[in-house]
C-alpha cells in the first residue's frame, strides 16, 4: 500500500484529523489535491474533503480546532461546508452513494461509504484518497487503478461512462479540459459515450462551460482541447462560429485554407508567447468573420472583405451568447479581431506613417497585437516563413524607433480645444474639431513633429485656412 505522508504536512490535515478522532468518524483527501500531488503540478490550494459521515459537522468541528476559528460557509443544498485556513480553501462533503451534481434532479442523497463516493466521481484520476485517520495516514485509496492512469496519462471514468456523463453532462468537458491540461488521453469508450450523450451540454450552465472552455484555452497546448471539442461534436454546440470556418473550397483550381484548422495553430502558437487568457480568446476568434464574408472573385480568387469587422462584431454576439463579461476585456478582444490583418499588411511595406497609425490605432496594445499577427504566420512553405517572420523584425524595429521620436501610443492632442478657442476667439464649434483633427493627421503623416510649437504654429496656418482670424 503506497503511503503519501509527505503530501499531507500542512497542518490543515493534521487538524482534521484530530476532528475526525474527536468526531469517531473517517475522513480523507480526495480529488484534485491527490492528482496534482502525485503529478508534481504544484501546491493544489482547493482541497476537498470526504467524511464518512457529515461534511458539515466535521467542518463545524475543524473551525473549532483552529486558533482563529475561521467562518464556516454551508451550502445546504449540496450538503456541503467550506473554510478557509493555511492559505487553503477546504471543502467538506459527507460521502454519498448517489452524483453529487448542480445538476441531478435528485438532491436528496444516500450516504454510502467512501469507495460509494468514489464510485460517483467523474475520472479515476480524480477519484483517489488518501487517509486522514490516525491509523493509516496517507495510505493511498485506489479502487479503479486511478495511480495507473496518472501514470499511463489516460482518462478514464470509475463507473460505466454512459452513468459518469448523464450524472453530470459539465464532465464531458471536463475530460477534454483535463486531456488538454495535462496531455491526457480519453479512453474510447468514454469518448464514444461523449459522443452519444453531447447533446446533454445544453443543459449545463453557460458559466459552467466557459470556466470550461477558459482551462483549455489556458492550458500549454490549447489545440488539443479544441480538436478533441471537435470530435466529440461539442465544438459545433458551444462555437459554431469556429466549426463554420472548416473545409477548404475549391473553385477553377483555386483554394484557401482550412480556417478553423489554422485557428488551432495560432492559438497554439500564441501560446508559447502570451498566458493572457483574453489575448487567446483574440487568437481563437481572429478569424471568425471570414466564414459569412467569404466569396470567390474570378480575378483576385478567394476573398473575405471586410472579415476583421465583421468578425469583431461576431465577437460581442458570441459573448453575450455564453454570458461572458461584456466588458474592456470583451473590447479588447473586439479590437484585436478588427485590427488582426494590420500589421501583416505593414510588413509588406513599412512606411513611417503606416508605422506611426498603427500605433495611434493599437495604443497601449499594440504589443498584443504584434504577438497576436506573428502567431498568425503559420505557412508551411519555410521560405515565406522566413520572410514574414523577417519583416515583423522590421516592422518592430520601425515601431520603436517611431515610438521613441514621435510618442503616438498614448496621442494626446498637443494643443487643446481650449487653446484653439483662445487664439482665434470662438465658441464651441465644429471648426475646432476640424483644426485638432488636422494636427492629428499631420503628426500621423510625419507632417510636423508631435510636440507643441509645431503643432501651434500648424494649427494657426490651418485656422487661416479655413477662414478663422487669429486674436491679436
Ligand atoms: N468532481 C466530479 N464531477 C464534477 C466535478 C467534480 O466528480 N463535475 C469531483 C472530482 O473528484 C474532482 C473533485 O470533485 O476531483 C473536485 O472538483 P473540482 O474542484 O471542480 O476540480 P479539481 O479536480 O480539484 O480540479 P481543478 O481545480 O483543476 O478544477
Amino acid at each position: 500500500m503506497s503511503n503519501y505522508k509527505q503530501a499531507l504536512t500542512n497542518n490543515i490535515f493534521k487538524v482534521i484529523s484530530l476532528a475526525s478522532a474527536e468526531l469517531q468518524l473517517e475522513s480523507y483527501v480526495i480529488g484534485g489535491f491527490v492528482r496534482d500531488y502525485i503529478l508534481q503540478r504544484g501546491e493544489h490550494k482547493d482541497i476537498d474533503i470526504v467524511a464518512v459521515g457529515s461534511g458539515i459537522e466535521l467542518a463545524r468541528k475543524v473551525s473549532d480546532l483552529l486558533p482563529h476559528k475561521p467562518k464556516v460557509q454551508i451550502f445546504k443544498t449540496y450538503g456541503t461546508a467550506m473554510l478557509r485556513a493555511y492559505d487553503m480553501e477546504v471543502e467538506f462533503v459527507g460521502s454519498r452513494k448517489e452524483s453529487y451534481s448542480q445538476e441531478s434532479r435528485n438532491p436528496e442523497v444516500e450516504s454510502g461509504t467512501l469507495e460509494d463516493d468514489q464510485n460517483r466521481r467523474d475520472f479515476t484520476i480524480n477519484a483517489l484518497a488518501l487517509s486522514l485517520n490516525e491509523e493509516t495516514y496517507g495510505e493511498l485509496l485506489d479502487p479503479f487503478n486511478g495511480l495507473q492512469d496518472l501514470n499511463t496519462g489516460i482518462i478514464r471514468t470509475p463507473l460505466d461512462p454512459d452513468i459518469t456523463y448523464s450524472d453530470d453532462p459539465l464532465r464531458m468537458l471536463r475530460a477534454v479540459r483535463f486531456a488538454s491540461q495535462l496531455g491526457f488521453r480519453i479512453e474510447k469508450s468514454s469518448l464514444e459515450a461523449i459522443n452519444r450523450n453531447r447533446n446533454r451540454i445544453k443543459i449545463i450552465s453557460r458559466e459552467r462551460v466557459v470556466d470550461e472552455l477558459n482551462k483549455i484555452l489556458l492550458s500549454e497546448k490549447p489545440s488539443v482541447g479544441f480538436a478533441l471539442l471537435h470530435k466529440t461534436g461539442m465544438l459545433r454546440l458551444i462555437l459554431p462560429e469556429l466549426i463554420a470556418l472548416e473545409g477548404i473550397d475549391e473553385i477553377e483550381g483555386q483554394r484557401h485554407k482550412d480556417n478553423f484548422w489554422h485557428t488551432l495553430e495560432v492559438v497554439d502558437n500564441i501560446s508559447e508567447n502570451t498566458n493572457d487568457l483574453w489575448l487567446r480568446w483574440a487568437a481563437l476568434l481572429h478569424d471568425i468573420g471570414k466564414a459569412p464574408t467569404k466569396k470567390f472573385d474570378k480575378k483576385m480568387g478567394w476573398t473575405f472583405h471586410g472579415h476583421e469587422f465583421v468578425g469583431s462584431k461576431m465577437v460581442y454576439k458570441l459573448f453575450k451568447r455564453l454570458r461572458m463579461p461584456l466588458n474592456e476585456k470583451m473590447k479588447f478582444v473586439q479590437k484585436m479581431v478588427l485590427m488582426s490583418s494590420r500589421p501583416i499588411v505593414l510588413a509588406e511595406d513599412v512606411t513611417d506613417s503606416a508605422v506611426r497609425r498603427l500605433i495611434f490605432d493599437a495604443g497601449e496594445n499594440i504589443e498584443d497585437l504584434m504577438t497576436l499577427c506573428e502567431a498568425d504566420i503559420t505557412t508551411k512553405n519555410p521560405r515565406r516563413f522566413k520572410r514574414y517572420h523577417n519583416n515583423f523584425q522590421v516592422v518592430r524595429q520601425k515601431l520603436k524607433k517611431v515610438e521613441e521620436r514621435d510618442h503616438v501610443r498614448n496621442f494626446q492632442p498637443p494643443v487643446t480645444g481650449e487653446e484653439i478657442m483662445e487664439t482665434f476667439n470662438i465658441k464651441p464649434s465644429r471648426e475646432i474639431g476640424i483644426i485638432k483633427d488636422a494636427i492629428k493627421e499631420a503628426i500621423l503623416e510625419g507632417e510636423i513633429p508631435n510636440e507643441y510649437e509645431s503643432a501651434k504654429e500648424f494649427m494657426l496656418k490651418k485656422g487661416k485656412d479655413i477662414g478663422l482670424k487669429p486674436q491679436n
